[in-house]
């Protein structure tokens, strides 16, 4: 399946001269859904994923049915003050000053085969603070799947020493 042709792009959202790619497009279609959800289930199989892990909001939209098809669990990673338990914290760089990304203190097994799945690789900086949570919980992060990799921004650059899968390339 062409999954590009399901990628809405918005210019000029949210900030002028930004062309944003919307994946609802890819959700809101049933087989377009399964098919970008089964290509992610393959390769977390390749990896041997344990435990699906992925970043709020739209990590979550990707994670979870990966997690469903293979019957193992998902951890939320979520801004500050979201989660209800003890936390671990990392903090990452912005445009304009940092943001913070936070995981429950519990929610990887020290050695646990972890697959970060997301909708977007940009600049790195989720995924490159999402890595340092599961890592600090004693985590092994096996790979990171996105449905889409913004090339231009190098986000891979911030992760060298992880597996990347990413289905659609701009
Ligand atoms: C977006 C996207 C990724 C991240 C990618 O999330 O869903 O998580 O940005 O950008 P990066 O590679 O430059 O870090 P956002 O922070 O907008 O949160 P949301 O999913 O809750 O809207």
């Amino acid at each position: 399946m062409d999954l590009k042709q399901y990628v809405t792009t918005v210019e000029n959202w949210p900030k002028e001269g930004i062309s944003f790619k919307d994946i609802t497009t890819i959700m809101d279609n049933g087989p377009a859904y399964k098919y970008a959800t089964d290509e992610i289930v393959a390769y977390a199989k390749e990896r041997g994923a344990e435990i699906i892990v992925g970043p709020e909001a739209r990590g979550f939209i990707i994670g979870c049915p990966v997690a469903y098809a293979l019957e193992i669990g998902f951890a939320p990673v979520r801004k500050p003050g979201k989660l209800p338990r003890e936390v671990i914290s990392a903090d990452y760089g912005l445009e304009y000053g940092t943001d913070t990304l936070t995981m429950h203190k519990d929610a990887i097994k020290p050695g646990q085969k972890v697959l970060i799945c997301d909708d977007l690789l940009a600049t790195g900086g989720t995924v490159e603070a999402t890595v340092r949570l599961i890592e600090q919980l004693g985590g092994e992060v096996v790979g990171a799947a996105f449905i889409i990799e913004l090339v231009d921004l190098n986000g891979r650059d911030k992760i060298k020493n992880v597996d990347i899968k990413t289905l659609i390339q701009y």
